[in-house]
């Protein structure tokens, strides 16, 4: 499984590309929101530089005839953009028009199977089922990726990818790895979380003590020879 981080903030995601695991990055309205003051284009072709990997720009418009229009603008900005609509019968209506122009589409605000599906037979590059959303309603956000994915593997011809997002938690990366999505899109704080084990910090710190004891010891044994 691939994973992609799902911010708009730069400092976040020249972090994050310096650790060399990153396959692309995920932006929403909301997350551009937070970045007071940034142009939302030289942001998105800032990303562009930073990631080489499939850069998700969402449309903002609730018709086909808008999202198209902005889509052709935004995958102008960089062979890497991909556009994000929503899971609505415009956004399928935009998915085909734009993939019938070469433009990649990540359909976004997914909370069932069949939208997946619809999605997956108007050309969706990738899905993305919002797992952490649907826990929020008591219902089990791990079981959509699972469905969706075995919908999706009995049809050959369906090459859309399942990218698993609002992810709230490192357990819902290994989780989302195991159900059969194929990318994970994660918040810089829990990929940080991902990497994080008192163990680990217990062990660094009892090598590095041992180390200093040696060559303490090392030291004194030349003073005295
Ligand atoms: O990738 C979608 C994500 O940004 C939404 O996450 O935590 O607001 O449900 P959340």
């Amino acid at each position: 499984m691939k994973i992609y981080l799902d911010t708009a903030n730069l400092g976040e995601i020249r972090e994050a590309a310096r650790w060399g695991i990153l396959s692309g990055v995920t932006t929403n309205p909301s997350l551009m929101a937070q970045e007071e003051g940034a142009d939302f284009e030289d942001t998105i072709r800032t990303i562009c530089e930073l990631v080489n990997g499939p850069i998700s720009a969402e449309t903002v418009s609730e018709d086909a005839d808008g999202m198209v229009r902005e889509g052709v603008e935004f995958a102008g900005w960089h062979s890497n953009v991909i556009i994000k609509v929503p899971s609505t019968t415009e956004g399928l209506e935009a998915v085909s028009r734009l993939g019938r122009r070469g433009i990649r589409c990540n359909v976004t605000l997914i909370f069932n199977t069949n939208q997946a599906l619809l999605a997956a037979l108007a050309g969706a590059f990738v899905v993305s089922p919002f797992i952490g959303r649907v826990d929020d309603m008591s219902y089990d956000g791990m079981e959509l990726i699972r469905e969706i994915a075995e919908v999706f593997d009995q049809d050959p011809d369906i090459r859309t990818q399942i990218l698993a997002a609002s992810i709230r938690h490192p357990r819902h990366v290994t989780e989302s790895a195991l159900a059969g999505a194929h990318i994970a899109t994660c918040p810089f704080n829990v990929l940080r979380k991902c990497m994080q084990h008192p163990l680990t910090d217990r062990g660094m710190a009892s090598f590095l003590a041992d180390w200093r004891k040696r060559e303490a010891a090392m030291a004194l044994a030349t003073a005295g020879s």
